[in-house]
C-alpha cells in the first residue's frame, strides 16, 4: 500500500518526475454529488469554514463557487496549495499541518469539512492516535455548536468511535452514501466489492461551551435527517443490482491479445456477441451475419480440431477458419483494437 501516512507520499504524488502537476483528483465523490447532503446542513452560507486536507480535489473550488466563499483550504504539501492557488485562484488555500494548526485561534469556525483527510490519519503510524489527535485539533478550532463534516472511505463502526475522543464533546450521526463512482463507465466494476457500495458521511456538532439550552437543543436534532442517506433497503437493492450484473460484465475476465482468428474461438459466446456488434459497425455490415460467420467458423473449428490441435496457438487462416470475406479481412489483418474495445473482449 502507498504510504499515505508520509508526506514525503503526497508531495511526490502531486508532482510527478518531471515536475509537472497531478491531475486533479476527487477522492470518493466531488462536490457535484455531495452539494444536496451539504448544503441544507450548513444554510448559512456566509458561515465560517475550514477544508481540511484539500489536496488537489475540485471539490473546494465546487464549494466555493457555490457560495461558502468564507471558506479556507488547507493541506500540508506546500506543493499542490501552490498549483491549487494557479488553478483557483478565487480559493483561500493555505499551507498547514492540520494536527497542529497553531495559526488558527480556538472556536475560528463555524464549521469544517474533511473529505478523506481522516483515512490518511489512519495511515499514519499509530493511526488511531493521530486521527485523535486530528478530532482535538479540529474540535478546537470549532465554535461552541459548530460542525465538522467528515466523509471518510472507512466503515461507519470505524468512525463513530472518534465521537468519544478524550478532551471532546460531540454529538454525531453517521450514514452512508452510495459511492457513485461504481456507475460512472470511466471506472471499472471490478471495484465493486461490499466495502465499496458506500462511503461514510458523519456529522458532529461541538456541544463544549454552548448554554443547557443549545446543548438540548442540538442533542435532541440527533439523529439528522441526512439527504441521500442509504437506507438498509436501498443498500440491499444496490448489493443485489451489483452482484447481478458481475456475471454479465465481460469486464471482470482479463484481456489477452485478441488479434488472431483462433484466439476468437476461446472467447465466450457473451462476448461473440458484443464483438460481431463492434465488427458491424467496424465493416459497416449486417451483425446477424458476422455472428452466423463467427458462430459457424467456431462450429467448424471445434469439429476439425484435435484435441492437441483445439488451443489457441493453432494458426488458422481466416478463411479456414469459416469467415465471409468481409469478416475475414477484419480478423485477418492486425486490428487496431481501441482500449474500449479491448475491454469487451475477453480471452483468459
Ligand atoms: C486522501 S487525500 C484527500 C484530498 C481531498 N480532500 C479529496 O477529498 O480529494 C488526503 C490529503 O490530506 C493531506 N494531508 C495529510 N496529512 C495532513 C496533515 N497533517 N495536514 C494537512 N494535510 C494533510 C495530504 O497532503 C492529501 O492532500
Amino acid at each position: 500500500m502507498p504510504e499515505y501516512g508520509k508526506k514525503s507520499y503526497w508531495d511526490d504524488r502531486y508532482k510527478n518526475i518531471e515536475g509537472d502537476p497531478d491531475e486533479p483528483f476527487d477522492w470518493m465523490c466531488g462536490w457535484e454529488q455531495l452539494e444536496s447532503t451539504i448544503s441544507p446542513l450548513l444554510p448559512l452560507k456566509s458561515c465560517s469554514m475550514l477544508v481540511v486536507g484539500c489536496g488537489n480535489a475540485p471539490f473546494s473550488a465546487g464549494i466555493h463557487n457555490a457560495g461558502y466563499t468564507n471558506s479556507i483550504h488547507v493541506d500540508y504539501s506546500e506543493v499542490v496549495i501552490e498549483q491549487q492557488r494557479k488553478r483557483y485562484p478565487q480559493v483561500d488555500y493555505r499551507v498547514g499541518d492540520c494536527l497542529n494548526l497553531t495559526e488558527f485561534e480556538d472556536e475560528s469556525f463555524d464549521c469544517l469539512v474533511d473529505k478523506s483527510l481522516i483515512d490518511t490519519m489512519m495511515c499514519y503510524e499509530n493511526g488511531t492516535e493521530t486521527t485523535e489527535d486530528l478530532f482535538r485539533e479540529m474540535h478546537r478550532l470549532l465554535k461552541p455548536g459548530g460542525r465538522l463534516i467528515q466523509i471518510s472511505l472507512h466503515k461507519e463502526d470505524e468512525v463513530r468511535p472518534f465521537n468519544d475522543t478524550e478532551g471532546c464533546d460531540f454529538v454525531c450521526t453517521t450514514c452512508k452514501l452510495v459511492n457513485m463512482k461504481l456507475f460512472d463507465p470511466n471506472t471499472s466494476r471490478k471495484e465493486s466489492t461490499e466495502s465499496s457500495l458506500s462511503h461514510t458521511f458523519a456529522v458532529f456538532d461541538k456541544l463544549q461551551g454552548t448554554s443547557l439550552e443549545e446543548r438540548e437543543k442540538i442533542t435532541s436534532q440527533h439523529p439528522l435527517n441526512i439527504v441521500n442517506a442509504l437506507s438498509d433497503e436501498a443498500l440491499n437493492e444496490l448489493r443485489a443490482v451489483v452482484e447481478l450484473d458481475k456475471p454479465k460484465d465481460p469486464r471482470v475476465v482479463s484481456w489477452r491479445d485478441c488479434n488472431r482468428p483462433s484466439d476468437l474461438f476461446d472467447v465466450f459466446e457473451a462476448v461473440i456477441e458484443d464483438y460481431s456488434e463492434i465488427m458491424a459497425e467496424v465493416l459497416e455490415a449486417n451483425r446477424t451475419e458476422i455472428l452466423e460467420d463467427i458462430v459457424l467458423a467456431k462450429a467448424s473449428a471445434d469439429s476439425s480440431s484435435s484435441p492437441s490441435s483445439s488451443s489457441s496457438s493453432v494458426e488458422l487462416s481466416p478463411e479456414e477458419a469459416g469467415f465471409s470475406s468481409s469478416a475475414a479481412s477484419a480478423v485477418s489483418t492486425e486490428l487496431e483494437l481501441d482500449e474500449d474495445l479491448r475491454e469487451f473482449i475477453v480471452v483468459d
